[in-house]
């Protein structure tokens, strides 16, 4: 049987458990494709670096040259950033391979780009693990609430800074050694800027209602406030009323003049949660994510939010999945009717439609 060819962008925390994952599991991968896979090539920055367990075989500095590969089934991309990502993800998609990425501050930041070349190559684009790491809530967004009118979702979508709050609310660690704590255990954005002042969640937000709400919401839209001016001062006063501080991401369907006009408001900032609340259940680096539809009404989504096992979690089953779609000859979800609604920033209710 001829197998399905998958190159893997990125050899970092997240890349380093999907190619062991792809390697170690390659019986029981086979088995739920229907099909072996054969791993191509694994681009890195640095060839010279020491990666144990990787097969220096298969590394490669040439990220370009491997996405032109005419006869690569999928790309998987773990650089994370916008360039080179975003132009190795598009040639990768002329190229004819299919897509998954953790990406989400490119998403975020211009996902439309991606759509519209998944589209016009007809090709797959997931991208399970780029909210929330092992939870899966994208496809529950995308897939199994799409017939259900969502009105909001909120919750915790960044484990590096409900690491950081969680330790300084029960140990009374400070903030920076926490934040040295979670970049060693792989939580952390290579740039942890991105974490702990919020950028890293506003990114999961705008895709969170980009596909909760059918319309396009980029970072820009997102109202943001980090973590770094909550002190432990804070967390002391917080904790005299009873209370856990958290940075919550909160996307809503709202209607700004009250004339039925509905919009769509999108935000992230630190707030006072009572510590009966489940969200203040959640600690280190997990995630909790609520959903409210008209239907289905209240549904919860919680786990391990980052580091490189859980989000590999998420790689692994975006990859069977868009393995098993090219088996068929069709494509999963695409997003092309998003393109259809309308964007009108005014302050925090950014989407009109
Ligand atoms: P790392 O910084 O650990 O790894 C990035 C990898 O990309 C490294 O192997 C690096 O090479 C490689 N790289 C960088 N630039 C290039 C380039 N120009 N060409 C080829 N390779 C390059 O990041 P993570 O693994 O933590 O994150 C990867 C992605 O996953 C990001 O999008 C991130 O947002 C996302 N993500 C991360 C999570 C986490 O918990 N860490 C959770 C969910 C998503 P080298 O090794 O040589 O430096
Ligand atoms: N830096 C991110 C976080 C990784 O801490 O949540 C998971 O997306």
């Amino acid at each position: 049987q001829q197998p399905l060819r998958v190159a893997v962008l990125g050899c970092g925390v997240v890349g380093t458990e999907v190619v062991t994952l792809i390697t170690d599991q390659a019986a029981d991968l086979a088995m739920r494709v229907g099909r072996p896979l054969e791993l191509v090539g694994v681009a890195v920055r640095r060839l010279n670096k020491s990666r144990p367990g990787i097969d220096e075989g298969l590394l490669t500095d040439d990220a370009d040259s491997l996405v032109r590969r005419d006869d690569v089934d999928v790309v998987v991309e773990l650089i994370g950033g916008i360039e080179p990502a975003r132009s190795l993800i598009i040639t990768a998609m002329e190229h004819g391979a299919s897509v998954v990425t953790a990406n989400k501050a490119l998403l975020a930041e211009d996902g439309t780009t991606l759509y519209e070349a998944a589209e016009k190559a007809g090709v797959d684009l997931y991208f399970e693990a780029a909210v929330a790491g092992a939870i899966p809530i994208v496809r529950p967004l995308r897939e199994s609430l799409v017939g259900d009118e969502i009105t909001s979702v909120m919750g915790i979508v960044n484990g590096t800074t409900n690491y950081i709050l969680d330790k300084m609310d029960t140990e009374g660690s400070g903030f920076d050694e926490t934040l040295e704590e979670a970049q060693e255990l792989g939580y952390a954005e290579a740039d942890p800027t991105a974490d702990i002042e919020g950028f890293d969640a506003a990114a999961k937000a705008a895709i969170l209602s980009s596909l909760a709400f059918h319309s396009r919401v980029s970072s820009a839209d997102v109202y943001r406030e980090g973590i770094t001016e909550v002190t432990a001062g804070d967390i002391a006063s917080a904790q005299e009323m009873g209370c856990v501080v958290k940075l919550l991401a909160i996307c809503a369907l709202t209607e700004p003049n009250g004339q039925g006009e509905r919009a769509v408001s999108v935000r992230v900032h630190p707030a006072m949660i009572p510590r009966d609340h489940p969200l203040a259940t959640v600690r280190g680096p997990y995630n909790a994510v609520f959903t409210e539809s008209r239907s289905a009404g209240r549904l919860m989504f919680t786990g391990p939010g980052a580091g490189g096992a859980p989000t590999a979690s998420a790689v692994l089953g975006d990859l069977v999945t868009v393995c098993r779609n090219r088996l068929r000859g069709a494509a999963g979800p695409g997003e092309s009717s998003y393109a259809q609604r309308k964007i009108s920033p005014i302050g925090e209710v950014i989407t009109r439609y």
